[in-house]
C-alpha cells in the first residue's frame, strides 16, 4: 500500500465499543501507521442521525482500507419497522460494498479446552475455517408479509442463489482449504432445496481447478450433528449465508466462547470489515465483561487480509495466546478479568 493506510471504527452498539477500544489499543502499540476515523452505526447511528447506517458512515466504509467494526443490536430498537433497525447497517454494508466472501476460523486456544461446551479431548482437534456466502440467500432474497386467501398473515423470505455466485464462494472455500489441509466441505440441504441443488452443481464444477482437494458434501443436519461429535475432523467448510451463520455460532460454543472468534468479510479485491462474530450483548454491555479477544484477533486478521501486514498480525495472535497461556480470562471463560484488564494482559505479550 503506497498511502497511509485509512481504518474505519465502527463500534457500534452495546459491548462493540468496548471491545473495539481493546482493539485499537493493541494496533496503536504496534506503530503501524495506521490513521483512524470513527462513526457511528447501528442503534447508535440510529440515535444521533436517524438511521442505522447513514451516509457519512457508508462514505466511510467505502473510503477505507478496512473496517474495524464492533457489534450492532439493540433491544431497544427492536420495534421499528425493519429496515430502521440495527441490524441493517451489517447487512448494508455486506450488500453495499459487495463483501461477499466471509471466513469464520475456529481453532482452540491451547488451555481453553475446559472452556469448550465439548469434551476436552474431543476440543482439543478443532481446526477449522468456515467460509459463509454472505450477500445472498434468504438473507437477500424477496421478502414480505402478505394475506393468504384464506386470510391468515403469512411471511416469505425467498432462498436464491444465481451460480455467478455459488462459483466465487466456492472457489474461495478451495482456495482457502489449499492453503490449509486441502480439505473441503461442501454443506447445504441438496435433499430438500432446489438452491442447494444448484450449490451442489456449481461447487462440483468448480472442483476440477482444485484437483488438489478432497471435496466432500454434507447436508447441514448432519454437518451441525458431526460438529460436535467429530469437530477435529473438518478442515474448511463452504456454505451459505444462512446456514453458515448457525454453524457458525455453534463452532464458537465449540471452541469455548463465541467472545474468541474473530472474522472476515471480504470482497472481490481483498478488501474487508472485521468482526467479532458475537453480537452487542446488551445484557452485559458497559460493565467492563465483554471479552475483546474475538474484536483483537478481528484486528490481526485485518492486517494479514487487507493490509499485507502478516508479520504484526501474528504478533497479536501470539500475544492472546500469550495472555491465555498465563490464565487470564474474562467472565465467559471462567475468569474474572475485565475487558481493560484482557486488553492490559494482550499487550503485555505483544
Ligand atoms: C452474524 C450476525 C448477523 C447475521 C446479524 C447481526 C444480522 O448474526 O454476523 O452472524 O445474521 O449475519
Ligand atoms: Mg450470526
Amino acid at each position: 500500500m503506497n498511502h497511509t493506510p485509512l481504518i474505519a471504527i465502527l463500534p457500534g452498539d452495546g459491548i462493540g465499543p468496548e471491545v473495539t477500544a481493546e482493539a485499537r489499543r493493541v494496533l496503536d502499540a504496534l506503530n503501524l501507521g495506521l490513521t483512524f476515523e470513527d462513526a457511528p452505526v447501528g442503534g447508535a447511528a440510529y440515535r444521533v442521525a436517524g438511521h442505522p447506517l447513514p451516509p457519512d458512515t457508508l462514505a466511510l466504509a467505502k473510503r477505507a482500507d478496512a473496517i474495524l467494526f464492533g457489534a450492532v443490536g439493540d433491544p431497544a430498537f427492536d420495534g421499528l419497522e425493519r429496515n430502521l433497525r440495527p441490524e441493517q447497517a451489517i447487512l448494508g454494508l455486506r450488500r453495499e460494498l459487495a463483501l461477499f466472501a466471509n471466513l469464520r476460523p475456529a481453532k482452540i486456544f491451547p488451555g481453553l479446552e475446559d472452556a469448550s461446551a465439548l469434551k476436552p479431548e474431543i476440543a482439543r482437534a478443532i481446526d477449522l475455517m468456515i467460509i459463509r456466502e454472505l450477500t445472498g440467500d434468504v438473507y437477500f432474497g424477496e421478502k414480505g408479509r402478505r394475506v393468504t386467501r384464506k386470510g391468515l398473515r403469512e411471511g416469505y423470505d425467498q432462498m436464491r442463489y444465481d451460480e455467478v455466485e455459488v462459483a466465487r464462494i466456492a472457489r474461495v472455500g478451495f482456495e482457502t482449504a489449499m492453503r490449509r489441509r486441502r480439505k473441503l466441505v461442501s454443506v447445504d440441504k441438496a435433499n430438500v432445496l432446489e438452491t442447494s441443488q444448484l450449490w451442489r452443481d456449481v461447487v462440483n464444477e468448480v472442483a476440477r481447478d482444485f484437483p488438489q482437494v478432497e471435496l466432500a458434501h454434507m447436508y447441514v443436519d448432519n454437518a451441525a450433528m458431526q460438529l460436535v461429535r467429530a469437530p477435529g475432523a473438518f478442515d474448511t467448510i463452504v456454505t451459505g449465508n444462512l446456514f453458515g451463520d448457525i454453524l457458525s455460532d455453534q463452532a464458537s460454543m465449540c471452541v469455548g466462547s463465541i467472545g474468541m472468534l474473530p472474522s472476515a468479510s471480504l470482497d472481490e479485491n481483498g478488501k474487508g470489515l472485521y468482526e467479532p462474530i458475537h453480537g452487542s450483548a446488551p445484557d452485559i454491555a458497559g460493565q467492563g465483561k465483554a471479552n475483546p479477544c474475538a474484536a483483537i484477533l478481528s484486528a490481526a486478521m485485518m492486517l494479514r487480509h487487507s493490509l499485507g501486514m502478516a508479520a504484526a498480525a501474528d504478533r497479536i495472535d501470539a500475544a492472546v495466546s500469550a495472555a491465555l497461556a498465563l490464565g487470564k480470562r474474562t467472565a465467559d471463560l471462567g475468569g474474572d478479568c475485565s475487558t481493560q484488564e484482557m486488553g492490559d494482559a494482550v499487550l503485555a505479550g505483544l
